[in-house]
């Protein structure tokens, strides 16, 4: 069994961010998203993992190797990203003949996928895939169960009108035979190779296509808001994890990592996670909260934020549910001309 992790395509629901970073490979929790999903891949036992890079492949090679993982990663480069299915055409060789679990790199599980591989070996699926019910399926691929609702009867991406609130997550297992698939069908009106078109093509030749239900949390990190809202999730989970020594007020959960100052007249509320070698002066970090390495913040009220690495913030009042990028300077001036004086990146949301 090997895995294959997506980790390429343009990111352009999260411009800015992604002008100068690959979309998993921004940080919740201070975590780059891709690595929730090798953890997971690896929890489940499979330790070959292909990971399928873009227009970004040396950062995300260069952030993956950075770990010493419990497995043989391997980096396929897959040029413009052309869909799901295309990405399995350009695996072809490295899959060989070995079933898989396909898992989109933006894409986080609480639950992991442990229980949702069983259930693929065990009922000797030809495919399986992972729903959940969602208040929005026309925003994804969507399926409509068989009558006994063992199986999938037919799958739809993005409908206008969907057959039901089950959305498709952005995970699937795979047996071989979903290559004679992926070569069979042809590019959707976006002008792309949809894996719910190859999936369909299995059902339509008889093949099995079994399905388990996520009970746990699911997000597809695709836009800011999901971005804050898995930090929230996933700070839900932490543990108290303190490295340096500090006077200032700390309640509840609260990670802090080594280097990092922070002075007497800071207060901070978990669940929060804040880097290493950080300094924050008078500051309050409220709740779901994550300062990435090397910020510095002072006399500044943040919460419910993120903050990558190298940020700067001082005397900016009170920030609440911001994503704030790598070296980001926000400061409130003292010089004349008083206002508000902005270098602002193309696509950036301002909320003032
Ligand atoms: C993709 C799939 C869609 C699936 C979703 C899950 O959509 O095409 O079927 O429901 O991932 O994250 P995309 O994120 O490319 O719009």
């Amino acid at each position: 069994m090997k895995a294959l992790i997506l980790s390429g395509g343009h990111g352009t629901r999260l411009r800015p961010l992604t002008y100068s970073q690959q979309k998993q490979l921004i940080p919740v929790a201070n975590k780059p998203v891709l690595f929730y999903a090798i953890e997971d891949v690896i929890e489940a036992g499979i330790h070959e993992i292909g990971i399928i890079v873009g227009p970004n492949k040396e950062q995300v090679m260069e952030t993956v190797r950075s770990v010493d993982w419990d497995a043989e990663i391997e980096f396929i480069y897959q040029g413009e990203p052309k869909g799901l299915a295309h990405a399995i055409l350009v695996a072809r060789d490295y899959l060989g003949d070995d079933d898989f679990v396909m898992y989109l790199g933006d894409n986080i599980l609480r639950e992991g996928i442990v229980e949702h591989l069983k259930h693929f070996k065990e009922g000797n699926f030809d495919a399986s895939i992972l729903l959940q019910e969602v208040p929005n399926p026309q925003q994804f691929g969507v399926a409509e169960l068989s009558e006994d609702g063992k199986t999938i009867r037919r799958l739809v991406e993005k409908p206008k009108v969907p057959p039901s609130n089950l959305a498709l997550v952005g995970i699937y297992f795979f047996k071989p035979v979903i290559h004679e698939a992926v070569e069979n069908i042809k590019p959707s009106w976006r002008n792309e190779l949809e894996i719910t078109d190859a999936i369909q093509w299995l059902i339509d030749h008889g093949y099995r296509v079994g399905w388990t239900k996520v009970t746990g949390w699911w997000k597809d990190t695709g836009k800011p808001e999901d971005i804050l809202d898995a930090n929230r999730l996933i700070l839900d989970d932490i543990k108290t994890d303190i490295r340096i020594h500090t006077s200032a007020r700390i309640h509840g959960r609260v990670a802090i990592g080594e280097g990092t100052v922070i002075d007497g007249n800071t207060v901070i509320k978990g669940p929060a996670v804040i880097g290493r070698n950080v300094k924050i002066m008078n500051s309050y970090i409220g709740p779901y909260t994550s300062i990435g390495d090397n910020c510095i913040i002072e006399n500044t009220e943040i919460e419910d934020s993120i903050v990558l690495e190298g940020s700067e913030i001082r005397n900016a009042g009170r920030i609440v549910e911001s994503l704030i990028g790598r070296g980001v300077k926000i400061i409130n001036g003292t010089s004349h001309p008083f206002g508000r004086k902005l270098v602002i990146g193309d696509n950036s949301r301002l909320i003032l």
